[in-house]
């Protein structure tokens, strides 16, 4: 498989997608309490797509039966909605895709129950920070695997309670008319290797880090992947792509990733606000 190029057009259907992803993580975001179980939280994403005419991305995805993953603590990604109330102090990582016209945006958000500890809160902040790092190295005429490298090193360059494991087994990935597409994008290794990257490639761009092991294992339900150790893992997500103008636009930021990549030095496109 190529990489799917994207026009303006193409992409804004794709920022329509992105935006009821964004949209939806917000109100699970704010939903998330002691007492709340993951079975609600995809109740209200299936609510929202119903009430802006989009369809989920991951129902029937593979057989995949439910419309988010809730992956809690040692769970990293893929974990099915359930009955269990979350605690204080649980990390729960939402995982939510739509579908708009066709076009798809994916996004994910590691969310704490009520206080959570620091060690859990760095967890957190780490691979959020290497998400937004990876997207602002993203550049016209560059390569794929400076993402990689740049999220691996900000992983890297955090360690006040210890090392991070970098999931392998997983990674980002093209993003269009179907939610996986090449290229894979490993969230670790050198720079300047890859695909380059051209205005109108779109990419998921989902660094899942622990604070243990790399090594991950299947539940027998064969989709929730857990840390081998048990140690609590985190997991961000969002859809960004670049555009004619050559700048960023991240599909899936209820700002286009204004804010983040802001702060990082890099400004976004203004074609699709
Ligand atoms: N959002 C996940 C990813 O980016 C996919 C979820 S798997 C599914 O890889 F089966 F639930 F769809
Ligand atoms: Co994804």
């Amino acid at each position: 498989m190529s990489i799917q190029i994207k026009t303006l057009d193409q992409l804004k259907l794709m920022r329509k997608a992105g935006l009821i992803v964004g949209q939806a993580l917000e109100l699970m975001r704010a939903a998330v309490a002691p007492g709340v179980t993951s079975l609600d939280l995809d109740a209200i994403a299936a609510d929202f797509l119903k009430k802006n005419n989009a369809q989920p991305s991951f129902l029937n995805y593979h057989g995949y039966p439910n419309v988010i993953c809730a992956s809690v603590n040692q769970e990293v990604v893929h974990g099915i909605p359930n009955e269990r109330p979350m605690v204080e102090g649980d990390v729960m990582s939402i995982d939510f895709g739509a579908i708009v016209e066709g076009w798809h945006g994916d996004s994910a958000i590691s969310v704490g129950v009520g206080q959570v500890s620091p060690e859990n809160q760095l967890l957190m902040d780490t691979c959020e920070g290497s998400m937004w790092a990876g997207i602002a190295a993203a550049k016209v005429g560059g390569h794929l695997t400076d993402l990689s490298y740049a999220i691996e090193q900000y992983i890297k360059s955090e360690n006040k309670y210890g090392k991070y494991g970098i999931v392998r087994e997983y990674g980002g990935h093209g993003i269009g008319t179907e939610m996986h597409q090449d290229p894979h994008l490993l969230n670790y290794g050198p720079a300047g290797m890859g695909p380059e990257l051209k205005a109108g490639i779109a990419l998921a761009v989902e660094p899942m880090i622990t604070r243990g092991t790399e090594k991950m294992r299947v539940l027998s339900d064969d989709w929730t992947v857990v840390t081998g150790d048990g140690s609590f893992a985190a997991h961000f997500e969002q859809s960004f792509a670049l555009l004619p103008d050559g700048k960023p636009f991240v599909l899936t930021a209820l700002d286009g990733g204004k804010a983040k990549l802001g702060e990082l030095g890099v400004e976004i496109s203004d074609l699709l606000v």
